[in-house]
């Protein structure tokens, strides 16, 4: 048998208070009768196998808490698009980190429990939405498609689909490399001829969700097609985007771009179709309050018997100061450290060096490093001059703390802007799209 003890260490005691056991021959007798005895054993500890938290982009957290505001008026979407009346699509923006993707998934799923078809694209820059749009799309006709009593309506529009997709490919589709390019739906029909095939994104895209809505309209459903990090569409893409919604807007039709992305994403789509502000809800989520922050923690913990006490509740606040990936990257770890319920300030203690660098490696670290050393030394300048809450600064500044002309630094703001972690909300003003983004530079050597 192997004796295995932590070696030493500030936090390693309280989890030898738990580990340790597996460690000894005694209680390796009771680990074996582990399956008999589980509810006697568990009830009295937070076990590492049932931790229910969950950080980690996309992540589905095991409380979506203090959303329901959004959910509603999504949910009043949903219902006014079913019945016909004008409505508003929504957009959700926010700071990374926030819980956009989360939210979305979970209006895809209300979306799904009525039976509305419903598909799903992650813009990226310099990509063109036209297949990833033609992909999701031709999801939710699918997911439609078995209560349609017309087959060849489906058919009819899976062709219009498939021409919508390949008009997109370069002329010169006859070479190898554009051939093993082509789009591969698995479409089997025919290419339609003469709609949505133009080749002008704004003309096609208009045709193509007047017809998709028009399936939904056969079937008595919707579609909703969502789209998270918005702001990544190509300029001229994101136009052609407006400029279709606008057009589905005046003949209500039941489809709806539902969207997210950074909190400048309003302005991107203004600057592209003045409009835009009419199309869309904005809906901006920020950090939790404190209220929800205790209900992100405390539900899945009771669910597992465990609670928290108010003093780590406290402390946890103050640590994740509401966002809800913090919430989750802390919760995690002081779950695994915890050696009893009710967890403790001096639980939280323990647990925060891990939790920061986790955090310091996988929210922080990953997206520091996609920046070239110019782009590095202009966030070292915005931290600097940054506060706690990290309010925008002025790019002025930037450039007299870096002693250069602004001008010369464009490529770098544009780079950060163009990678994601930087955005201009507005003229001569830019922020980090990380929260705590600045501490976390100022807490770095240089
Ligand atoms: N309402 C919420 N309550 C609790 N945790 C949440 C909530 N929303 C998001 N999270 C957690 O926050 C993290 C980030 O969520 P995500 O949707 O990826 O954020 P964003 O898309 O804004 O960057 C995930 O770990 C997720 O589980
Ligand atoms: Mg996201």
């Amino acid at each position: 048998m192997v004796a295995t003890v932590a070696a030493g260490g500030p936090d390693s005691a309280a989890r030898c208070r738990r580990r340790q056991p597996y460690a000894t021959r005694r209680t390796s007798f009771y680990a074996n009768l582990r399956p008999q005895l589980y509810r006697l054993i568990e009830s009295e500890t937070v076990d590492p196998v049932r931790n229910p938290y969950a950080p980690g982009a996309g992540q589905r957290p095991p409380e979506l808490a203090g959303r329901d505001r959004e959910l509603q008026q999504f949910e009043v979407v949903l219902e006014r698009v079913a019945r016909g009346r004008p409505e508003r699509s929504m957009i959700i923006t926010g700071l990374r980190g926030v819980g956009k993707t989360v939210l979305l998934n979970a209006f895809r799923s209300m979306a799904i429990q009525r039976l509305w078809g419903t598909g799903k694209i992650e813009a990226r820059p310099d990509q063109s939405i036209r297949r990833p749009v033609a992909s999701a799309l031709h999801m939710a006709v699918r997911e439609l498609a078995p209560r349609h009593r017309a087959p060849d309506r489906i058919e009819g529009f899976l062709g219009v689909l498939k021409a919508f997709a390949q008009a997109g490919e370069e002329p010169a589709g006859r070479t190898a490399k554009a051939r093993a390019h082509r789009w591969q739906p698995g479409i089997d029909v025919p290419a339609a001829r003469g709609r949505a095939d133009s080749g002008d994104l704004e003309i096609d895209l208009t045709e193509l969700f007047v017809d998709a809505a028009s399936v939904a309209t056969d079937v008595g459903a919707g579609i909703a097609l969502f789209v998270d990090e918005m702001q990544d569409i190509p300029a001229d893409d994101v136009s052609a985007l407006c400029a279709a919604c606008h057009e589905l807007s005046q003949n209500g039709g039941p489809l709806i771009v539902v969207g997210a992305g950074l909190p400048h994403l309003p302005a991107v789509l203004s600057a592209s179709k003045s409009y835009s502000e009419r199309l869309f809800r904005y809906a901006r989520i920020d950090r939790l309050d404190r209220d929800s922050a205790d209900v992100a923690l405390l539900a899945p913990a009771e669910r597992e018997d465990v609670t928290f006490t108010k003093d780590a509740l406290d402390a946890l606040y103050g640590a994740a100061d509401g966002y809800p990936y913090f919430v989750q990257a802390y919760a995690k770890v002081v779950w695994d450290v915890a050696p009893d319920t009710p967890i403790t300030a001096d639980d939280i203690k323990v647990a925060a060096p891990e939790a920061e660098s986790e955090l310091a490696v996988g929210f922080f670290g990953s997206r520091y490093e996609r920046a070239t050393p110019a782009e590095r030394d202009y966030m070292r300048a915005m931290a600097m001059l940054g506060d706690e809450g990290d309010t925008p600064v002025s790019t002025a500044s930037v450039a007299d703390e870096l002693g250069r002309k602004p001008s010369s630094l464009s490529p770098a703001r544009d780079g950060l802007i163009k990678k994601g972690l930087i955005f201009s909300a507005e003229r001569g003003l830019v922020a980090f799209t990380v929260p705590h983004f600045g501490k976390f530079l100022r807490s770095q050597p240089a």
